[in-house]
């Protein structure tokens, strides 16, 4: 395969060695949960695309939407221009989400949404006048994105990012408040540095790239009241649980809390474009409001609210109202409890843990994650093992056959070990 050979002295992979990265296997095509190989081998997915595909992958209905918004227009700046896909879907977001949610920022990817929460939180206080708050409380276990500003409040130590530690700006990472112990401590902390914080930010009910590491929806609530107490702007990062990952459509109504803002991605296009939204509450809106354009809000990326992607977005939209999405997770859940349970049983499992359609497989250690990865593959798999995990986030609309292909081989390859 030519293009794969020519272009590997050429391309740069994600999060890889690549003096040691083994070749990626070839995408010919992808359709529904399986992704089919050039060389004719056919995977059911496990990950959907790094939790993106969730309708399954070339949903008619979104290639249409896309191809019709192609011949209309692919995209045109949003600076003084207009169209019809980014404003119909800023509006059915707001009315998705509670109020006073109401003012979308779109930008191209998750970290740069955080990015744009980050900045929300901090600039409301400048506009107003209130200066030295300008640190974002984050959590140990937190994952954000990749860039500079996102890095600050990952969390530190967990390897992605722990060369930079000492370069990045110093926001605080404490433990998340979700006991008797860790609450105290939480409470300490904010009673002596919440004059210094703009802002909490967390992903609500699950961190995803820092384990799957599942919390119980009292934290958010405990979150809430701490932030309501303190004046702090309130961010929660749905860039992965949004859109019926953890089994509502958001995570934070399992907690019957209300954030000051939200960042949403991946599962926004249905896996089929970089498109992401920084949703703010009216009050930090109206905190930009002035007659100085030197309280604007400073930012605009060049693809922000891509026609195309907006136009895919309000098709993946049409499919969560119009065919049974959260109903499908549920039923994905319980066959993940079910058939991830004997898992327990196996030599060098510490944990199995479920929460709506993500399906985790704790080890005390993965020694060699490349190796495993191509034994699922032999078992006809496509599951990206990372720390010391396995774990699925299928596309909810993989069929039940699918879904206990991956469980088994899941499985299989731990009493193969
Ligand atoms: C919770 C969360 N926030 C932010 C990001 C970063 O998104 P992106 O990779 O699109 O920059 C991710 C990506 O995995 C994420 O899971």
């Amino acid at each position: 395969m030519n293009w794969l050979e020519e272009g590997w002295r050429h391309v740069w992979l994600p999060y890889a060695q690549m003096q040691t990265a083994p070749l990626p296997l070839p995408v010919a095509r992808t359709e529904g949960a399986r992704i089919y190989l050039e060389d004719g081998r056919v995977l059911v997915d496990g990950i959907a695309s790094w939790w993106t595909a969730c309708h399954g992958y070339n949903h008619p209905h979104i290639r249409q939407a896309v191809a019709a918004q192609l011949e209309r227009v692919p995209h045109v700046m949003f600076g003084g221009l207009a169209h019809e896909p980014a404003y119909r879907l800023a509006t059915r977001l707001a009315a998705m989400l509670p109020e006073p949610l109401n003012r979308v920022f779109f930008t191209d990817s998750g970290s740069v949404a955080v990015e744009v929460a980050i900045k929300i939180a901090v600039q409301s206080r400048l506009n107003r006048g209130e200066r030295g708050r300008t640190k974002i409380l984050a959590f140990t276990g937190g994952y954000h994105g990749d860039t500079f500003g996102t890095m600050a409040i990952c969390d530190p130590e967990e390897g992605m990012h722990s060369l930079f530690t000492g370069l990045l700006t110093e926001h605080p990472v404490v433990p998340l408040p979700r006991d008797e112990a860790s609450v105290a401590a939480f409470d300490a902390f904010l009673a002596e540095h919440a004059h210094t914080l703009a802002g909490i930010i967390v992903e609500p009910l699950v961190q995803g790239a820092g384990g799957m590491v599942l919390h119980p929806p009292e934290v958010l609530r405990h979150l809430r009241r701490a932030a309501d107490a303190y004046g702090l702007t309130l961010i929660f990062d749905e860039i992965f649980t949004g859109f019926g990952r953890t089994g509502t459509m958001f995570a934070f109504e399992q907690a019957g809390v209300v954030p000051d803002i939200i960042t949403l991605s991946k599962a926004l296009t249905g896996g089929t474009l970089p498109l992401a939204a920084t949703i703010a509450t009216d009050a930090l809106f109206e905190a930009f409001l002035s007659d100085s354009p030197a309280t604007a809000l400073m930012h605009g990326p060049t693809y922000m609210a891509n026609a195309l992607g907006c136009a895919a977005a309000n098709a993946s939209l049409d499919l969560f109202e119009s065919e049974p999405r959260l109903a499908q997770v549920a039923a994905i859940s319980a066959q993940l409890a079910r058939e991830l349970e004997p898992c327990r049983g196996l030599p060098g499992v510490v944990d199995v843990r479920v929460l709506g359609a993500i399906g985790v497989v704790e080890l005390a250690e993965i020694a060699n994650p490349a190796a495993l990865r191509m034994a699922l593959v032999a078992q006809g798999v496509w599951v990206r093992p990372f720390r010391s995990i396995l774990y699925l986030t299928p596309a909810f609309t993989i069929g039940e056959a699918e879904l206990a292909q991956l469980t088994r081989a899941i499985f299989v390859v731990l009493s193969e070990k």
